[in-house]
């Protein structure tokens, strides 16, 4: 039987695309391939949100070819994913020994398209098609790939983007929202529980909008957690979005301890899902919110739907209905437009927030986006002097908090053996941060407290020994 390697490029979502691809392929009889080079496929699952990502793919491709034409001739060669399916036929008619070109709505189909290429009957196949459901084919998993995927799984909800940040190229490469029903969702996590897994990562392009086209907000008749009984009479019916009923139904499986999500807009942090993360104890302390800009008329620009004021707001609601939670955003630096003026409000913000973490980008110009059109566009070495200063800043930050951690007692979430070190185990935090410890393979999977003795670069080291005694 044909073995399979598939190297992903980007973010969480390719991560579950990628696999979902690989468990359908195994389920045909295909085998997992150890490394490139022992595969008779090789699968590029691409990236398009920034030009680095698309150029990296495309050298490992012409890499690839000149390999396979030296000492593989026959090997399958495809792009999968976002890149796939903004450049489509002319990936083919740049690199020609490129077998195939299978867009985002099409992961599905690779196998029978591999089958068809392996077998010769097609010498080249491109699909970036639109097709009617695809969002609800995003389901196999193969959890035996490493201990980690067999604790924590991922469950794809929705897929596209209908906001159209003036940046982003996501929604061209996504297409439009389009939201699976809650009882298939929740039938897939269903079964992933009863496959051992015991933390849930919700994910979508933007989670927050899930179900809003086709589903109604429902009333909830008992009162927010946070304003306590006495106030039951005063408290108006708070209204559900579909997000937050898909959460409270998740919820309720037996056997699954942890729920994240991942990635939200800010817009959808109503007093519905701030109250959520007080009323769910599944639903961990852990938000990420992208922020992008600090200046309100950059975010004008960028088309976000907030201002700086409210994204204060919304930190600030959140901190209050659960405190302790781990905040973490996504910022771009340099923007069109953006000024140092406009750059020093980002600066600020991030001062008052203190963000856990938070993932810096140099503005990067996509096709066909409204940004890459703008006026000022802002020269790369300001770009990068801005970056520069922006980490130093936020990594500051982030290490102050995590030493705050030290001789702090937290629950981890046990995934398995530490890839750096064997010997050591990793777990994470409910705020989402590595934790290693000298465990065994008997904590895998389990639930355990453990005291924070010392902390690294974005890792807590904790001994379970010292409150298990
Ligand atoms: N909500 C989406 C965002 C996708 S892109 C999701 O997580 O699926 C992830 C991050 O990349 C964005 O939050 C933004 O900070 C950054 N990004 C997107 N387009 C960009 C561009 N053109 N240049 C630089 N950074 C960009
Ligand atoms: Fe992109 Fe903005 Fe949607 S960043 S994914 S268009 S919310």
């Amino acid at each position: 039987m044909p073995s399979v390697f598939i190297k992903t490029y980007g973010c969480q979502m390719n991560e579950r695309d990628s696999e979902a691809v690989a468990a359908q392929l195994v389920a045909k009889g295909y085998s997992l391939a150890p490394s490139e080079a022992a595969a008779d496929v090789v699968l590029l699952n691409t990236c398009s949100v920034r030009d680095l990502a698309e150029q990296k793919a495309m050298n490992k491709m012409k890499n690839l070819v000149g390999m396979a034409n030296k000492n593989r001739p026959g090997q399958i060669l495809g792009y999968l994913g976002c890149m796939a399916q903004s450049r489509g036929q002319e990936l083919i008619d740049k690199l020609p020994d490129v077998d195939l070109v299978l867009g985002t709505q099409k992961f599905h189909r690779a196998a029978e398209y591999l089958d068809e290429l392996l077998a010769g009957t097609r010498k080249k196949i491109v699909d970036v098609e639109a097709e009617a459901k695809s969002e609800a084919t995003i389901r196999e998993h193969l959890l035996n790939g490493s201990a980690k995927t067999s604790v924590s799984a991922f469950v794809s909800i929705m897929q596209g983007c209908n906001q159209h940040c003036t940046f982003c190229i996501v929604p061209a490469t996504r297409g439009e929202e389009r939201s699976r029903t809650i009882p298939d969702i929740v039938a897939e996590c269903r079964e992933l529980v009863a496959r051992g897994v015991r933390e849930i990562t919700l994910l979508g392009q933007i989670v927050t909008s899930f179900g809003k086209r086709d589903l109604p907000a429902i009333g909830r008749a008992d009162p927010p957690i946070s304003l306590g009984p006495d106030a039951q009479q005063c408290v108006p019916t708070m209204q559900l979005s579909p997000f937050v009923q898909l959460l409270d139904t998740v919820h309720e499986i037996q056997g699954l301890e942890r729920i994240r999500f991942t990635s939200p807009h800010p817009k959808g942090y109503g007093d519905d899902l701030i109250e959520a993360f007080a009323r769910l104890p599944k639903l961990c302390e852990s938000a990420h919110i992208p922020l992008q800009s600090g200046s309100d008329r950059i975010l004008k620009l960028m088309h976000r739907g907030y201002t700086r004021e409210k994204f204060l707001n919304i930190v600030e609601k959140l901190r209050r209905a659960k405190p302790g939670i781990g905040i973490t955003t996504d910022i771009i630096v340099g923007f069109p437009g953006e000024t140092e003026e406009d750059f020093e409000m980002t600066l600020s913000l991030a001062r008052e927030v203190q963000f856990d973490n938070a993932y810096i980008f140099k503005y990067s110009p996509r096709r066909d986006t409204p940004a890459a059109e703008m006026p000022d566009q802002v020269p790369l070495a300001i770009r990068e002097e801005r970056n520069e200063r922006l980490l130093n800043l936020v990594n500051e930050i982030a290490a102050r908090k995590y030493d705050a951690f030290i001789g702090r007692q937290v629950e981890i979430l046990v995934e398995g053996p530490s890839k750096k070190n064997a010997a050591r185990y990793t777990g994470r935090t409910r705020c989402n941060r590595i934790v290693l410890f000298d465990g065994s393979q008997r904590h895998q999977g389990q639930l355990m407290d453990v005291k924070i003795e010392r902390t690294g670069s974005f890792t807590l080291y904790g001994d379970p020994a010292v409150v298990n005694l």
